[in-house]
């Protein structure tokens, strides 16, 4: 109210996620296994009766007015309300004329931390947005929504992952979700005795500067080389042997080494769906750390200080494994731990993070 003098129709929370494992193949038709987490993003939201969008951002203590009738020739400038703008643009394809709203957003989740606060935002938003509105607009369709707002205007060359996780997850669940088809299934965390413990680097990522489309491109180069071989959509389509053995691709030792964590990793969420529904919990977490093993070794987008949580998270009896979460090139890590132990796990792994980094 001290903001809009209004008071909201209704908040609304989107959470953020954390991948457990399958991490950088949503692109590549991958499966992958994300969990929707209890911190995320909040918006207030009302009715302006005006043809625009007043957004207030607490995080940035900044408010800003986008006119609905210049919607069109808006162009994206790197300001956070650019996902706001591409979302309105997605919501606009299929709902105009927009009626003019005031939104106030916070937020407890850490940015440009892997996650997935962006992805909370533009969901949320447009969730918010399409109930107040009256917009008729399945979960499935606000996630494409959200990521074609990422892809289309704010210039990041994401996946499915974030925006459905978000858009789909359900308490005490992870989600199986088949990038290429969308076929997913909710599946019960049986952690008896264990806890999913985030930590957070404090390097902080941001996709749009990181190497993350350059990944993207590097798959696509890959893939191109195994269509002369094969007759393939996605790379996750290949077995780890035939990715091996093609010749020519391992020449190009850099696409190589990328395909191969894509298809390797895709073997890994198979394994881990099944040890997590058999609940082999340290067979997962095995899982978990060869997942990021070949993150920082043949996909190349862990940095030191990851590894330094990764490593120090392994070597505490208790934790059964640890990598990596989200794009990576900074951000958090993802481990899990004996409930039992969580005190010393968390003291041993700051003292260990302290005494090697500078965060
Ligand atoms: C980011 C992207 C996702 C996914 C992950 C890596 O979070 O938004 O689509 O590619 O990185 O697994």
């Amino acid at each position: 109210q001290s903001v809009f003098n209004r008071l909201p129709h209704a908040i609304y929370f989107a959470p953020g996620r954390v991948n457990l494992i399958g991490e950088h193949i949503d692109y590549n038709g991958g499966r992958v296994l994300p969990a929707a987490i209890s911190t995320g993003t909040y918006f207030a939201i009302a009715r302006n009766g005006a043809a625009r969008a007043n957004v207030f951002s607490t995080l940035f203590q900044e408010r800003k007015t986008i006119e609905l009738s210049e919607l069109l020739s808006i162009k994206a400038t790197g300001h956070w309300t650019d996902y706001i703008v591409g979302l309105l643009l997605q919501l606009n394809n299929s709902f105009a004329p927009l009626a003019g709203v005031d939104i106030l957003v916070a937020s407890d989740l850490p940015q440009n931390s892997g996650l997935s606060s962006s992805a909370s935002f533009t969901v949320g938003f447009g969730f918010a947005l399409c109930d107040l509105l009256g917009f008729d607009l399945d979960r499935v369709s606000l996630a494409l929504a959200a990521r074609a707002a990422e892809n289309d205007f704010v210039g990041v060359n994401c996946g499915i992952m974030d925006q459905f996780a978000i858009a789909m997850g359900k308490a005490d669940h992870c989600i199986e979700l088949d990038c290429s088809s969308l076929e997913y299934e909710l599946v019960p965390m049986h952690l008896a005795g264990y806890e999913i413990v985030i930590a957070n680097s404090m390097v902080p990522r941001k996709l749009a500067e990181s190497n993350y489309n350059l990944r993207r491109t590097e798959c696509e180069q890959a893939l191109n080389v195994l269509q002369k071989q094969y007759s393939v959509v996605h790379l996750c389509e290949l077995s780890a042997s035939q990715v091996e053995s093609c010749t020519e691709l391992r020449k190009a030792d850099v696409l190589w080494r990328r395909a191969r964590h894509a298809v390797n990793e895709n073997e890994r969420v198979y394994e881990s769906v099944a040890a997590l529904k058999q609940g082999r919990l340290a067979d997962f977490g095995i899982c978990m750390n060869a997942s990021h093993d070949s993150l920082r070794d043949d996909y190349e987008v862990s940095c030191p200080e990851l590894d330094v949580l990764v490593d120090a998270a392994r070597s505490i009896p208790g934790c059964l494994g640890s990598r990596m979460t989200g794009a990576g090139f900074g951000g958090c890590t993802v481990s899990i731990v004996e409930s039992a132990t969580l005190p010393e796990f968390s003291a041993r792994l700051l003292e260990a993070y302290a005494r090697s980094t500078s965060y």
